[in-house]
């Protein structure tokens, strides 16, 4: 996609360097940060400078890369298997950073240039997928649609079209009437920063929503579709994504809303059998308690917003069942939870 008339992928590596936009900053300011080495890497991954199952995956596998490239030729694989470990330890729900850092191990075994290829390769191929889930969803869309999404499954979230936005940015393409209701997804914001921003800068008609304010619009008959991500799912059709997803699903479902999932394939994790196995990420209560944004002079500044000395809590994820969600939409097509419940994919 486009910032400013210059096209960007999220997270990109040159020479032993890894790129990527700082989602920290956005709407605010764009700014591209540079890890140097794998742990730079791991910390921008772990503070959520880059974010989003997908651009979380291609960066952890670029880290690897760079764990190979640092590797002392005495203890190369203690140093890589450590490094590994790592970056695995960074953010523990997203399927993708496990696919990714695997693949580029495996590679790696080979020899150093060949684990660059791989993980090039796999920013090549999250941004193909993006966009074949991209035309599958969009024939969900009907013209005049009201689309609801939560959290940011954009672009930013990706190496490129994103998975829940990719129908949007489709349908868009081909000159469908739509409008976007963008739940506002705390404690991050992701949606009111980044959901928005993407939204914006693509010129699609769009509105920040509370996150509790969907019920409302659903009961309304305001919203025709949702469309979500997902940070893992499960071999029964049982799906992870931010937090806020599962009170979506079951208000869909007392509406009659269709509720839809975009992933790839690189998300789904067969050897999790149900959503019950999934961990879910326990984040750092001050990400409640504070909130970062532009004060009336322009600076940035993190202020408190609640109580203080009151306890947070902040749980990064949940986990929708399978019986809630119509489909699934992958860079294969749309298939319905029920179909991996008796583990046949298509
Ligand atoms: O904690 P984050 O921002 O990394 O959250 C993950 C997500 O972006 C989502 O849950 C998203 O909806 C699916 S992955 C693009």
């Amino acid at each position: 996609m486009k910032v400013n008339g210059k096209h960007y992928r999220t997270v990109w590596m040159e020479g032993s360097s890894v790129f990527m936009i700082d989602q920290t900053l956005l709407p605010f300011e764009f700014k591209i940060f540079m890890a140097k080495t794998c742990k730079e890497s791991c910390v921008a991954i772990r503070t959520m400078i880059t974010r989003g199952a997908g651009a979380i995956g291609v960066t952890a596998g670029f880290a690897m890369v760079q764990a190979f490239l640092e590797a002392p030729k005495i203890g190369f694989e203690n140093f890589v298997l450590k490094a590994k470990k790592e970056i695995e330890d960074t953010r523990p729900t997203a399927r993708n950073l496990f696919y990714a850092v695997d693949r580029v191990f495996e590679a790696g075994k080979h020899s150093v240039e060949n684990a660059i290829k791989e993980a090039q390769l796999m920013a090549d191929e999250n941004i193909a997928e993006a966009r074949l889930i991209g035309e599958y969803g969009n024939e969900l869309i009907e013209d005049g649609f009201q689309i609801e999404t939560h959290c940011n499954a954009g672009w930013l979230g990706f190496v490129d079209w994103g998975s829940a936005l990719a129908p949007v940015y489709v349908a868009k393409e081909q000159g469908k009437n739509i409008f976007v209701y963008v739940d506002e997804t705390r404690p991050r914001s992701q949606g009111a920063r980044l959901t928005a921003w993407e939204l914006k800068n693509e010129i699609i008609p769009h509105a920040i929503i509370p996150d509790n304010a969907g019920a409302y619009y659903m009961s309304q008959g305001k919203i025709d579709i949702i469309i979500v991500g997902a940070d893992r799912v499960a071999a029964n059709g049982d799906v992870a994504n931010k937090i806020g997803t599962l009170e979506k699903a079951i208000v869909a479902k007392e509406y009659g809303v269709p509720f839809y999932v975009a992933a790839p394939l690189s998300t789904f994790d067969m050897n999790c059998k149900t959503g019950k196995d999934i961990e879910i990420e326990q984040r750092d209560e001050s990400e409640v308690i504070y909130q970062k944004g532009l004060d009336k002079s322009g600076e940035i500044r993190e202020i408190l917003v609640c109580n203080p000395g009151s306890e947070a809590l902040n749980p990064a994820f949940d986990v929708t069942p399978a019986k809630y969600i119509k489909g699934i939409i992958t860079e294969k097509g749309i298939v319905e939870p029920d179909r991996l419940r008796i583990g046949k994919l298509f």
